[in-house]
């Protein structure tokens, strides 16, 4: 056994115990009603950070929620990774399909993680993945072995858009200065099949709402002779896909850039089972984008998703009635080099130009973001699957995310690094679902490795 595994191994107890401290407070950062809860995290991953070893955390107020910013720099001459991560987490809801409370962490065994996963709101995304971070940093600290400089900027609006986040790494430019950033995010294949994002999609979200009367009508006095807000609604989404399921905005596929036949060759060799697929997440069949494979259609290709629709009568029994509003929340995944602004624009004007004129129609953007592709020839990518290949055995293999961290090309654009994405969730964790959960096993690989990226990174960067 190795330091670091001796390490984890008579801290085992108290890692896991404080991850679950960590879980049981709300930090939802989508509703105001938690904003002392989310402090109180802030405070919590401040405490954290510094006695693993920062030598200074600060919580840095924004206009919404704190970043929590640490540091520990041993020699200006060595190499610096930056570490990022967040500490809020999706709202619960619908609570009613949680079999034990979003912030009560329990642990229990499934069939993919025979070892235990602890159940609870942001046990995967991302406390469990961040908090990694700062026990491998405790263990490097303790043992004598940061081989580098560390700075850490853990944030707490990751789940409501990153806007604040984006002023603060604008005006820090010389202080986030890093040689490569570090995040665990994203997920892994499978338990033993490691795997490097190379890739996140980016983002236009929308909110669509059509207008018919000045009021809501009695259906039958005036139903057939105006026009149903709901009916058009639906009229108006179902014309934004195509026979072949090809997104039917104008424009909407100009910047895509299609990858070679090569590349999707490789794609092919990460492994897929379409029954367990299907079987893991209860579908009949599958559907999508024609021409298409499945790891295709959910990371290189864009997409355009209802998110929720609603308007009318939905209480109980029936209500004869036509609304005067419909509403539905609208999310497009993009693809290098759609740009989210642009995509916004399109989208505004073909829906707009969608609606008949007995109704009106208003789209409001919300947040949005670029998507993001990394190459692999760089030392930050051949630290990490060496690091994989110490811990697991077996080399990582890159995967392109069909999730989206719209403030990493940000990070490229302003600080000029790579982002190296070493996820450790499975895509069954069920992150942003009821019952969302990390593998034990998961959290301890991660602590193990993350300590070696450290390694390989620092060797292969003085070389
Ligand atoms: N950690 C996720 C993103 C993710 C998960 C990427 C798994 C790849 C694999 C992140 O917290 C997230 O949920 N992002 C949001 C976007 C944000 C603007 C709300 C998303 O992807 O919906
Ligand atoms: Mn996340
Ligand atoms: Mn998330």
């Amino acid at each position: 056994m190795n330091t670091i595994q001796s390490y984890i191994n008579s801290h085992k107890d108290r890692f896991l115990n404080e991850l679950i401290e960590l879980l049981k407070i709300p930090s939802i950062s989508a509703d105001s009603a938690y904003k002392a809860d989310v402090l109180k995290t802030a405070e919590a991953v401040k405490t954290s950070l510094e006695k693993a070893g920062c030598d200074s955390v600060e919580l840095c107020t924004t206009e919404g929620h704190p970043i929590v910013y640490g540091e520990k720099i041993i020699d200006p001459n060595l190499p610096t990774v930056l570490v990022y991560g967040h500490y809020d987490v999706q709202p619960p809801d619908p609570l009613n399909l949680w079999d034990s409370p979003p912030f009560e962490p329990v642990i229990k065994k499934t069939d993919i993680h025979p070892d235990g996963a602890i159940f609870a709101r942001g046990a995967c995304d991302d406390k469990g993945q961040m908090y990694m971070h700062v026990k491998a940093l405790e263990i490097m600290t303790n043992t004598n072995t940061l081989p580098c400089n560390v700075k850490f900027m853990i944030e707490g609006e990751e789940e409501v858009g990153s806007v604040n986040l984006s002023t603060y790494v604008k005006d820090n430019r010389e202080k986030l200065k890093n040689d490569v950033i570090l995040i665990s995010d994203t997920g892994m294949i499978a338990p033993n099949v490691p795997s490097i994002t190379t890739g996140l999609r980016g983002l236009s979200y929308v909110e669509v709402e059509v207008t018919g009367p000045n009021r809501d009508l009695h259906s039958g006095l005036y139903g057939g002779a105006v026009a149903n807000p709901i009916n058009i609604l639906a009229k108006m989404i179902a014309q934004l896909h195509d026979e072949n399921n090809h997104i039917t905005i104008p424009g909407f596929y100009d910047q895509v850039q299609d990858l070679s036949e090569e590349e999707r060759t490789e794609m092919t060799k990460a492994p897929f089972n379409l029954e367990d697929y299907k079987k893991s997440i209860g579908i009949p069949d599958i559907y999508g984008e024609k021409g298409y494979t499945t790891n295709e259609r959910n990371s290189i290709r864009p997409t355009l998703d209802v998110n929720g629709i609603w308007g009318g009568y939905t209480s109980e029994g029936a209500k004869t009635v036509i609304a005067s509003k419909a509403y539905a929340k609208i999310s497009m995944r993009l693809v290098p080099d759609q740009d989210w602004h642009d995509i916004t624009e399109k989208f505004t004007k073909y829906f707009e130009s969608l609606a008949p004129s007995a109704v009106t129609v208003k789209v409001t953007p919300h947040h949005g973001g670029q998507a993001y592709v990394t190459p692999i020839d760089n030392i930050g990518y051949q630290a990490a699957n060496k690091a994989y290949e110490d811990t697991f055995g077996t080399p990582a293999l890159p995967q392109r995310g069909g999730g989206s961290i719209p403030i990493v090309s940000l990070f490229e654009q302003q600080l000029h690094s790579k982002t190296i994405l070493m996820g450790f969730g499975l895509d069954s964790d069920a992150i942003h679902s009821p019952n969302e959960h990390y593998g034990i096993r998961n959290y301890f690989k991660g602590i193990e490795t993350i300590p070696l990226f450290y390694k390989h990174f620092t060797a292969l960067f003085n070389e």
